[in-house]
């Protein structure tokens, strides 16, 4: 079997396409598109690159993005000072503070800071709630995002078994609760796997679905993947140099072999790393047309 290749950059694509519309009605009312302010602290690689990429996308589709780049030794009342700045700025509609932050500042009590009604990243704790309560709010990106790549597959969740690997904040717990909702992209019946799961492949061999969000490279390999099963990798493991300061991207799934024995896969990149960015960009545009009594 060869699958079916399920292509984030083309939904993700189709998805700024669906956003102009709603960006000129947005503008219409307000006479300015909607805002976001991305805050760095600290020059760490990876982090830099996510920001630059959010950056663009905002610039492409017409999204103004407010830049707060801060050095890494930033005192943690400074950074509360201007989440609370940027709270109380009407052109602000989202709030996204890149993580991980550097050592000695207390990430939870930063989070908390944002407004929730900002936080286009859906990682404040009243978005957690508003997420297992199926209430509306923020959804987290990572996990949105695959849903959406889901369902604009047609790959039906409902009464389907997932299997989850990964229980952390931004990725595994969010996405299990989503699957768990009722309705739409969710209706599924979810386990979540961990380090300290027992016999991990037995549990993946059950998966009509599995979602590999380990940060472990190449680590679900083809016999811990059922005939037929859908697999999303959500891994972005950086492995090697192709040049100074730039590494390979590279999943958790062993993608060749996997690919022999799944019915559709995600690639790396191009899967879910698009649908990551195109969800931060849904959910600026929602904050706005949530302010504006748009939504
Ligand atoms: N594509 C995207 O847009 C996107 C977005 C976010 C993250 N990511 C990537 O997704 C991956 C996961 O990210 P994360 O933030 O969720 O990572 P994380 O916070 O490090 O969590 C990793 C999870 O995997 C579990 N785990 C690790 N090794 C395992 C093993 N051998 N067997 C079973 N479970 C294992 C851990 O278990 P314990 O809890 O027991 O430690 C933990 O729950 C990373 O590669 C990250 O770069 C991609």
């Amino acid at each position: 079997m060869s699958a079916r290749l399920l292509d984030g950059k083309e939904v993700a694509r189709r998805m700024h396409a669906e956003f102009v519309p709603r960006l000129q009605a947005v503008a219409g009312r307000r006479g300015a598109p909607p805002g976001l302010a991305v805050v760095l602290l600290g020059d760490d690689p990876a982090s830099r690159s996510y920001v630059t990429g959010k950056r663009q996308d905002c610039a492409k589709i017409g999204i103004r993005a407010f830049d707060h780049d801060l050095p890494a030794d930033t005192p943690q009342d400074a950074l509360l000072q201007l989440i609370a700045k940027l709270n109380a700025d009407p052109e602000v509609d989202g709030v996204l503070v890149q993580l991980p932050l550097p050592r000695g500042i207390d990430e939870a009590r930063v989070l908390l800071a944002i407004d929730p009604d900002k936080d286009v990243d859906g990682f404040h704790p009243v978005n957690v709630g508003r997420l297992m309560l199926d209430q509306p709010g923020f959804r987290p990106c990572t996990p949105n995002g695959i849903v959406q790549l889901l369902l604009r597959h047609q790959i039906a969740t409902a009464g389907a078994h997932v299997v989850v690997v990964g229980r952390s904040h931004i990725v595994g717990k969010p996405l299990a609760n989503l699957l768990l909702n009722k309705g739409s992209g969710g209706d599924a019946t979810v386990t979540v796997c961990h380090s300290r799961t027992a016999d991990l492949a037995a549990m993946t061999r059950q998966a009509d679905i599995l979602v590999a969000a380990m940060g472990r490279p190449r680590a679900i390999t083809a016999p811990m993947v059922k005939p037929g099963a859908v697999v999303i990798d959500v891994g972005m493991n950086r492995i090697g140099q192709t040049a100074p300061g730039r590494a390979k991207l590279c999943g958790d799934v062993d993608f060749e072999p996997v690919s022999q024995v799944a019915s559709a896969i995600t690639p790396v990149p191009g899967g879910v790393g698009p649908m990551t960015r195109a969800m931060l960009l849904h959910n600026t545009i929602l904050s706005a047309e949530r302010r504006l009594g748009l939504a």
